[in-house]
């Protein structure tokens, strides 16, 4: 069990243990998809889930940092090598990320300073507080390693399931939560909760699907095996950190 290199917002950080328990029996899936990858949490937290393991996620800059980080591991680190952490360098990382002519592994550099050193990863405020970036640095060839079997994919989730359903395909899903579509660079809408719903009703596979509580989206899943899970509200940004309940929805027992 590893952690992921980077925070994410939603990030399935204190979930993950819960959400890997309740996963089907291992013997019944042998290709497992992460539909909406984001940090990648849950894919992290096991040393392999199964002979074939697919990352996917829609933000380009996202994927590319993977990419990056599974095949020029050694040069995304010669990149980081002077990063400070300093509001110059993080507002001169983000004015470059707008403009052309820089390579992968130089916008994957100056995305993961958006990443490590903006305020809840919100990717444009600079956060000031103490951190250990050469540790961080390091952390990327053992990512390295463990991407070095996942295929990485940039589409769009309806594009994933169709491509990657099988009857022994496990899908996790983690779709930007009901109602918090904003926190997210790809828009997603009311129709796209309504078009995923749709399309996981066609597939063959199994499929494990993350959500917050609401009536709309118990609703919308009536039918399904739904869970319900407590977690701590990381988004809010105050002292307080109220409970927050969760859903798990599955189409297995
Ligand atoms: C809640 S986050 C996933 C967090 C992840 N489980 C983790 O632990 O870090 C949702 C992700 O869905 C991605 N996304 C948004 N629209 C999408 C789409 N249509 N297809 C695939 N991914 C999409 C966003 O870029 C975002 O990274």
């Amino acid at each position: 069990m590893m952690n992921s290199f980077i925070s994410w917002i939603g990030g399935k950080k204190l979930l993950r243990k819960k959400i890997v328990e309740t996963f089907p029996q291992k013997e019944t899936f042998n290709r497992y998809i992460e539909v909406f990858g984001g940090a990648g949490w849950v894919l992290f937290s096991a040393e392999r889930h199964a002979k074939m393991e697919v990352y996917n996620d829609m933000n380009g800059e996202l994927v590319n940092l993977f990419r990056c980080t599974k095949y020029h591991p050694e040069a995304l680190q010669r990149e980081l090598e002077f990063i400070l952490v300093s509001r110059e360098q993080f507002f001169d990382a983000k004015g470059q990320m707008e403009t052309r002519g820089l390579t992968d592994i130089q916008r994957a550099a100056r995305f993961y300073i958006l990443i490590k050193e903006s305020f809840g990863t919100d990717l444009h405020s600079f956060a000031v507080r103490a951190k250990n970036m050469e540790s961080a640095v390091n952390y990327i060839l053992a990512v390295s390693k463990r991407l070095n079997t996942v295929v990485i994919e940039n589409q769009d989730f309806a594009r994933i399931l169709k491509t990657y359903d099988k009857k022994d395909a496990l899908f996790y899903l983690d779709p930007p939560y009901y109602k918090t579509e904003r926190y997210y660079q790809c828009k997603f809408m009311k129709e796209d909760h309504v078009r995923l719903r749709e399309e996981l009703g066609t597939i063959n596979g199994k499929f494990l699907l993350s959500y917050n509580d609401c009536e709309y989206i118990r609703e919308l899943y009536s039918g399904y095996d739904i869970v319900e899970v407590e977690r701590m509200n990381n988004m809010s940004q105050g002292e307080e950190k109220p409970r927050y309940k969760e859903l798990l929805i599955k189409n297995y027992i």
